[in-house]
């Protein structure tokens, strides 16, 4: 089934594309999920069903955007909530049939709630796991209907092929729902916890004065449209973002991307390093940062061309020599990703805008993949 824009009652609201009216509407639908799952400083979900305390492991399972959405938040619960977490991509989970023990918790992440790879992983899972949780946008889907717990992530409609407005809601329900596994875990206290609930909710203001530098996203993407290849770097929680940028931009703009593990830079595409390939460092200040600014300056020490994604202090202590660089709002680095990712979306858009593609229905690619 491929949703199409003809036959969606919404219409683009005075903007070019629908991804640009979706990369737009993030701060309104992110305070719309925040609103949903969070009264005052406390956690509400859907169910009661829960229980965080009885868990041993936690499996992640998606496809494309969505999985770099449970990548982040892999991170998450690990460090916040002490919770082993397994991550893979649907098509490789199913077809690997990997055991599921005692106290594992299965949570499956779909825009769509219909990707066949992420349903047929699901119903492996079934029967097996203790709870199967679903973090959907689409709740009258079959990969809600066929869950224990759903979690909507409340983003409205997304008509864009390239997910935009769903990976932030995404991010941002899988936080909330980190914040409650660490809570029940007893590794948060109520003022610890009530400092978590402010950060998020900043990130709507925070997303609005992100989307202030479209302009030089639009500047930037010019050059970068001339590239043929174009690296994403970034280190910790910043590298599954650096694969989302990567995606997002091969999806729209036809330009081959590719992310890595900053410190995996040296052990091989520090090969590919030269004048023409145009690297993009996503660096928050955060306790990474001076790791991620040493493999910046390994790049720029081989006549790389660096983007520097940081906040004016960032680019101020580690900005020197750099060919560009975005100045970002500071954040708080537990949830840099979700704010990293509107000018990962802003870029891509523009360079495909440069480019002249189908920015909204790219070539060979579909919304919705109900098919193996
Ligand atoms: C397709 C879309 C992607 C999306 C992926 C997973 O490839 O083009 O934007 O991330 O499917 O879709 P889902 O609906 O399961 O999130």
């Amino acid at each position: 089934k491929k949703v199409s824009i003809a036959n969606t009652n919404i219409d683009k609201g005075g903007y070019k594309h629908f991804m640009a009216k979706e990369i737009a509407e993030q701060p309104t639908v992110s305070t719309e999920v925040l609103n949903h799952y969070i009264r005052r400083n406390e956690i509400v979900l859907p169910d009661a069903g829960l229980d965080f305390t009885a868990i041993n492991r936690l499996t992640m399972v998606a496809c494309g955007t969505a999985f770099y959405a449970c990548y982040v938040a892999k991170y998450w619960f690990e460090q916040v909530a002490g919770i082993p977490v397994e991550i893979d991509v649907a098509s490789e989970f199913r077809y690997r049939e990997p055991p599921i023990t005692d106290g594992t918790v299965a949570l499956f992440v779909s825009q769509s709630g219909e990707t066949a790879d992420t349903l047929a992983a699901l119903r492996y899972c079934a029967g097996k796991a203790d709870k199967i949780v679903a973090a959907v946008n689409s709740t009258e889907s079959s990969i809600a209907r066929e869950s224990d717990l759903v979690l909507p992530i409340l983003a409205g409609v997304e008509v864009g092929v390239a997910s935009t407005k769903a990976f932030t809601n995404q991010l941002m329900t899988l936080a909330v729902l980190a914040l409650e596994a660490a809570r029940q875990r007893g590794r948060l206290n109520d003022e610890q916890l009530a400092e978590r609930i402010a950060a998020l909710r900043s990130l709507p203001g925070l997303m609005n004065s992100a989307l202030t530098i479209e302009s030089r996203c639009e500047a930037l993407a010019l050059k970068l449209a001339e590239a043929k290849d174009i690296l994403f770097l970034g280190r910790g929680i910043m590298y599954p973002l650096a694969l989302e940028g990567a995606l997002k931009l091969k999806e729209i703009s036809y330009i081959h991307a590719e992310a890595y593990a900053s410190g995996e830079l040296k052990h091989g595409p520090i090969a590919l390093v030269d004048k023409h390939v145009p690297v993009i460092v996503m660096a928050p200040r955060d306790g990474l940062f001076d790791k991620t600014i040493s493999n910046m300056q390994e790049v720029m020490a081989r006549g790389g061309r660096v983007l520097l994604i940081s906040d004016a202090k960032g680019i101020e202590e580690a900005g020197d020599g750099v060919w560009e660089s975005l100045v970002m709002p500071e954040v708080d680095p537990f949830l840099s990703p979700v704010l990293y990712a509107l000018p990962a979306q802003m870029l891509a858009y523009y360079t495909a805008v440069a480019k002249g593609t189908d920015v909204d229905q790219p070539r060979n690619l579909a919304k919705s993949v109900t098919v193996e």
